[in-house]
């Protein structure tokens, strides 16, 4: 399979109303390496223009993605059909865990809908290569028995809904990118920290929650252990910071699609590997006792048994061997940073 990039330099995000995709779409402003870059934003929503953003060089459209007219009309807009899709738009974690149907809808069916789209323009020979195609999954889609590190060969198992939706998606993914149809990039994010705003429907949102909360001076309930001194506090998560990740995600678009392993384009983004108990140190190290005294307490045994599931520990060459970066420094410069962000008024 022989695929090489299309250079219109038109950028379709979907869920671009959403926090990744909406970071995402002023860093591809920002870009050197994409100058004069257009964007399509669309999400069921209707997505915001960056701020700063060249004059017409943004589209918005309020789309829902599970209907194919509405993905039609993401296709013939003023800008032309997009050489890239960062598909991002979907149902988080704990969302398609209650309610089933709507993962399923959202998070496989529209994706697939998406890459007919897609496939289409490849078909009809209107776009010059296929189109890339940037789909954002997740580390949801391992669970079970893992090895101690997770590394590109382990096999994914999920253990929830969400984990199950992300999974499908990502192998009609590259079987549409091994007919030629896409040329796609399979993201599998880490748990992203510090999330600004306020808390998602992600199973992981107390990960942020625990640090962003106290740090605006509110109160944050931490769903793992009883007490600072429980044991569940270990449980440890596989995390990036928000800034490093929209970085790889601007290198995704990059990446000759010849690096890639030849059987699969999904790759687990670099990460680092912290716990609960040491978030809450770099808490502590940051904004002082005062801050901490701001966490209490709830266990909730299934929030704490789907974050059980996900690994904690990979190996980062393959990733870093394609380009992609890592956090370096742990915990206590994000937490430090999403503090200066609070007193900025930007969080
Ligand atoms: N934030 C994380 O830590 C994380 C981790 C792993 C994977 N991801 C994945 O990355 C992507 C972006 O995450 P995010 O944190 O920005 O999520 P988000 O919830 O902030 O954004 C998702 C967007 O999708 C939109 N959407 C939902 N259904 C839609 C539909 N039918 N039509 C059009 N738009 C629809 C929502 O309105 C929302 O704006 C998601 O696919 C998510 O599953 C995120």
């Amino acid at each position: 399979m022989t695929i090489s990039n299309p250079s219109s330099n038109v950028v379709l995000i979907t869920g671009a109303g959403g926090w990744l995709g909406g970071i995402l779409s002023s860093a591809l402003l920002a870009d050197p390496e994409t100058p004069d870059v257009k964007l399509i934003l669309a999400d069921i929503v209707e997505p915001q223009v960056p701020a700063g953003a060249p004059k017409g060089s943004v589209i918005t459209r309020k789309a829902d993605l599970c209907d194919p007219a509405e993905i039609d009309q993401l296709f013939t807009t003023a800008h032309g059909v997009p050489d890239t899709i960062y598909c991002f738009h979907g149902i988080m974690s704990r969302g398609s865990e209650d309610n089933f149907d709507l993962g399923l809808k959202v998070n496989i069916d529209s994706i697939r809908a998406m890459l007919e789209r897609a496939r289409a323009e490849s078909d009809n020979g209107t776009s010059p290569s296929p189109i890339r195609f940037i789909f954002t999954s997740s580390l949801a889609v391992y669970g079970g028995p893992l090895p101690d590190v997770v590394g590109p060969s382990t096999i994914a198992t999920p253990e929830g809904a969400y984990g199950c939706g992300k999974l499908v998606s990502e192998i009609m993914v590259n079987e549409y990118t091994r007919r030629g149809y896409v040329d796609g990039r399979i993201l599998r994010l880490p748990t992203i920290v510090v999330r600004p705003g306020v808390p998602s429907a992600a199973t992981s949102a107390f990960i942020s929650g625990i640090i962003r909360e106290p740090l605006k001076g509110l109160q944050a309930v931490c769903p793992v252990g009883d007490s600072l001194q429980s044991p569940e506090l270990d449980l440890a998560a596989w995390v990036a910071s928000p800034e490093t990740t929209i970085r790889n995600f601007v290198i995704a678009k990059h990446v000759p699609a010849s690096k890639f392993l030849a059987h699969t384009r999904a790759v687990y983004l670099p990460g680092f590997t912290t716990t609960v108990r040491e978030e809450l140190d770099a808490l502590r190290e940051v904004a002082g006792e005062e801050a901490l005294k701001l966490v209490t307490f709830k266990d909730d045994p299934t929030n704490r048994r789907i974050v059980s599931s996900w690994p904690a520990r990979f190996d980062n060459s393959y990733p870093v061997g394609l380009g992609f970066i890592a956090d370096e420094g742990g915990m206590v410069p994000i937490v430090r940073r999403f503090q200066e962000a609070v007193k900025a008024g930007t969080a």
